[in-house]
């Protein structure tokens, strides 16, 4: 049974930037309602009605993987990782965005999904790229009896995919023998640990723990069989699976992951019920302290114009009385409007001018990332504002 712990309110498409903040623009504004839910069965944590994916993954995909450092070196360490341990003749990637972990392999290796067709453009050229949403349809077209993956691998992605048994389905289907699926995404563990609701918008249906993940596998006739802890978006879970039948062995790792998600009561509604406490009080201390550094007359900006930001900025109402904008280094991200909020996003080299005061960590998972990047920032006595773990102002 679904029950649902969490209310973010009416939120816009995370994604969906506008050209314009012209009221005809703005008429078109989709909204839905971010409830998260718990099944007290499976143990997953999930978005209690997910949006159409048809209207979040078309051709104005603004993400791009390959847009942080951070990212491109961890793509790059896991593919040669991948290449080495497990020998792969056909490596699949599901949502390989702009090909940022499939440029670690030779081109006759790759088969890339990729739904969102400006994305797909990137990599259609050199690798073979299917423009297409994940699904039995697409396993049967590319696969056969005799064509199998030994890797599929899939970042940010299947935590995106609402129905989640036809997915694990056409993955059994599409694995060698002793194929093995690793998939990475955001961490139940660590959102509850850290209170980082914004890893809840719109595109994350799921966030996933290694219980949920073992229940719901084991439904496709696929076995959890190893996981490791990453730091990627602020805590992510890299998760080994195979077919029932293969030759891996359930590792230490995942014997003890599953323990420290257990003692940590990932597996009780009344986790959910505190954590949904802590989220409304992360939000009044928030608010607190821009309107109080807003008093004092200081510039506010944000760093970063991610998804999860959407998710404060619309939970808390934080808008352009307290924002005067957003800088981003994605190209197609500067020059539009957030999603319902509407705060303008430009370039860092243009806002990161001497004029800010504080700037808010957007993208506090590359908090590290930045911090190294904006030395001179703080050096002059500018100032970091997050809400992770709990609200307050960085001085170093
Ligand atoms: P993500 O958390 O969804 O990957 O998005 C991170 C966003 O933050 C992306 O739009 C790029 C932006 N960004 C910057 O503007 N400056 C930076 O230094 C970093 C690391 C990211």
């Amino acid at each position: 049974m679904k029950k649902k712990f969490l209310n973010l309110g009416i939120q816009p498409l995370a994604n969906s930037f506008l050209s314009s903040n012209s009221k005809k623009s703005l008429a078109k504004e989709f909204f839905y309602n971010l409830e998260v839910s718990f099944n007290t069965s499976s143990y997953l944590v999930s978005i209690s009605k997910p949006v159409n994916p048809k209207l979040q993954y078309t051709d104005k995909y603004a993400h791009r993987a390959s847009e942080s450092i951070t990212m491109r070196n961890a793509f790059k360490k896991i593919a040669n990782r991948l290449n080495e341990k497990y020998l792969p003749k056909i490596v699949m990637e599901i949502g390989s965005n702009d090909g940022v972990f499939i440029r670690n392999f030779p081109k006759k290796k790759i088969l890339a999904v990729e739904p969102c067709k400006n994305l797909a453009n990137i990599t259609k050229n050199k690798y073979k790229t299917f423009p297409n949403f994940w699904n039995k349809k697409l396993a049967n077209k590319i696969f056969s009896k005799s064509k199998k993956a030994d890797i599929i691998f899939s970042a940010n992605t299947i935590s995106h995919i609402p129905n989640l048994k036809e997915t694990f389905d056409a993955i059994e289907f599409s694995l060698s023998e002793n194929g093995v699926l690793v998939i990475e995404d955001p961490s139940l563990y660590s959102v509850i640990k850290n209170n980082s609701y914004d890893q809840f918008y719109d595109e994350h249906v799921y966030v996933f723990s290694a219980i949920s993940v073992a229940n719901i596998v084991k439904k496709s006739n696929l076995r959890l069989f190893d996981a490791e802890e990453i730091t990627t978006h602020g805590g992510s879970m890299r998760f080994y699976i195979c077919k029932n039948s293969a030759k891996y062995k359930n590792t230490k790792k995942i014997k003890l992951i599953i323990k420290k998600e257990k003692k940590a009561n990932l597996h009780k509604f009344s986790t959910y019920l505190e954590f949904s406490k802590r989220v409304k009080k992360s939000k009044s201390n928030l608010i607190k302290i821009f309107k109080r550094l807003k008093n004092k007359n200081k510039n506010i900006i944000s760093y970063g114009a991610t998804y999860k930001s959407s998710t404060i900025f619309n939970y808390c109402k934080i808008g352009k009385k307290l924002i005067n904008y957003i800088t981003d280094t994605t190209l197609n991200k500067q020059g539009k409007f957030t999603p319902g909020q509407h705060i303008p996003i430009i370039s860092p080299a243009v806002g990161m001018n001497d004029k800010v005061d504080y700037a808010f960590l957007g993208a506090w998972n590359f908090k590290k990332e930045i911090l190294k990047k904006e030395k001179e920032f703080i050096r002059r006595g500018g100032k970091f504002i997050t809400h992770v773990p709990s609200p307050r102002i960085i001085s170093k």
